[in-house]
């Protein structure tokens, strides 16, 4: 079983969406994945709740070790404490101030020798500071989750980019495909020691 945070103190970051999203990959993949809504907003759960995802959302970590693959803990908005699991997501959007509070947090996790997946989510490509945002993170080895409409309609029926009811929507086979290659990169990484840079220069 393989524990994941997606974790980033700044709300908006794209943490929950990340959560459901690949989760729903996972289970495309044949996994059984469990997310750990640690977030007092909720919106793991509101998901679940409300809507036809393929996989369990549960609000506090099983005391028990779980019957998952994976399980990903999404975590809340100004929550600074250090992440449990030794794979860390990082989202951040690609604003300055964004940008910078990621810096911050991931500052904190240098030490502890965690494993870092730095994402870079919703930059609008037409942007100047935007694009800069997105080569620099592209530098440190960030996965990119470009913006789409298709978030949006899939959180109106609480569902992940993965429902079939999605399968016509523009271009839902390449931001997919981008929840695959973060999925493939946290199951290698378990068998590999050491940690990504993920400071931005
Ligand atoms: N790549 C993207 N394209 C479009 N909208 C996005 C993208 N990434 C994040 N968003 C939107 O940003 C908002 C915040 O995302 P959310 O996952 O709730 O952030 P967090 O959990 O970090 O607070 C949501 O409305 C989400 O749909
Ligand atoms: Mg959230």
């Amino acid at each position: 079983m393989q524990l994941v945070s997606v974790w980033n103190p700044k709300g908006g970051q794209g943490k929950s969406l990340i959560a459901i999203n690949l989760s729903a990959a996972a289970v495309e993949l044949g996994l059984k994945p469990l997310v750990v809504c640690d977030d007092p907003q909720g919106t793991a759960t509101l998901f679940s709740r409300g809507g036809r995802l393929s996989f369990d959302v549960v609000e506090k970590m099983p005391a028990k070790k779980p019957n998952a693959d994976l399980v990903i803990i999404d975590h809340g908005a100004r929550d600074w404490d250090l992440p449990p699991a030794p794979i860390v997501l990082m989202p951040t959007k690609p604003d300055r101030s964004d940008i910078a509070t990621y810096q911050d947090a991931v500052s904190l996790l240098r030490p502890t020798g965690k494993k870092v997946i730095p994402i870079i989510t919703d930059a609008q490509g037409h942007r100047a500071s935007h694009a800069r945002a997105v080569r620099a993170m592209r530098k440190i080895g960030a996965f990119e989750l470009r913006s789409s409409g298709v978030y949006g309609r899939a959180a109106e029926d609480w569902m992940s980019i993965f429902d079939p009811s999605l399968n016509t929507a523009y271009k839902v086979g390449e931001r997919r495909s981008e929840f695959s290659a973060i999925l493939t990169a946290v199951l290698n990484l378990q068998n590999q020691p050491g940690q990504f840079a993920a400071e931005v220069a």
